[in-house]
C-alpha cells in the first residue's frame, strides 16, 4: 500500500513538471493572441481606470490646454503613464490617445 502511494506521488510530480512546461507555452500563445487583438483595447475604459485620478477631462478642453498636436498628445499620454507607473502596453497608450483625440482634441 505504501509503495502504491509513492508511485502515485511520483507520477503526480512528473505530471506537474509536464504541466509547467506546457503551461509556459500556453502563456506565450495567449500573449500573442492578445497583442494581435489591438482592435479590442478599450481606450475609454482604460482612461477612466488609469487616468482620472488626478485630473478630470477639463484639462483636455480648457482654453489654455498645452497639447497642440496628435504627436504631442501621444507623448503626453506616454509621459503621464510613465509618471504614474501604470505600465500600460503601447497599444493601450495608443487606444487612450485615440480616445482623447476623438472625444476632446480632434486633431
Ligand atoms: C499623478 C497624477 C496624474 C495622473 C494619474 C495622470 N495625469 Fe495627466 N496630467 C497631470 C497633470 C498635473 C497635468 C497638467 C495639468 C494642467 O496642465 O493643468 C496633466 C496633463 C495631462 C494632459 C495634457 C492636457 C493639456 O492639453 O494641457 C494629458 C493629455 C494627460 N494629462 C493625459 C493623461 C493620461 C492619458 C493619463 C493616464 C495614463 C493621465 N494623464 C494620468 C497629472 C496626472
Amino acid at each position: 500500500m505504501k509503495k502504491y502511494k509513492i508511485v502515485i506521488f511520483s507520477s503526480l510530480i512528473a505530471l506537474s513538471i509536464v504541466a509547467c512546461t506546457t503551461g509556459s507555452n500556453a502563456q506565450k500563445e495567449i500573449k500573442v493572441a492578445s497583442s494581435s487583438d489591438t482592435e479590442k483595447v478599450d481606450g475609454k475604459a482604460l482612461h477612466k481606470e488609469s487616468c482620472s485620478k488626478c485630473h478630470d477631462s477639463s484639462v483636455y478642453t480648457k482654453a489654455d490646454r498645452k497639447i497642440k498636436s496628435l504627436d504631442s498628445l501621444e507623448k503626453r499620454v506616454r509621459g503621464c503613464d510613465a509618471n504614474i507607473g501604470s505600465n500600460l502596453e503601447p497599444e493601450e497608450l495608443k487606444a487612450i490617445s485615440t480616445f482623447l483625440n476623438n472625444e476632446y482634441y480632434k486633431f
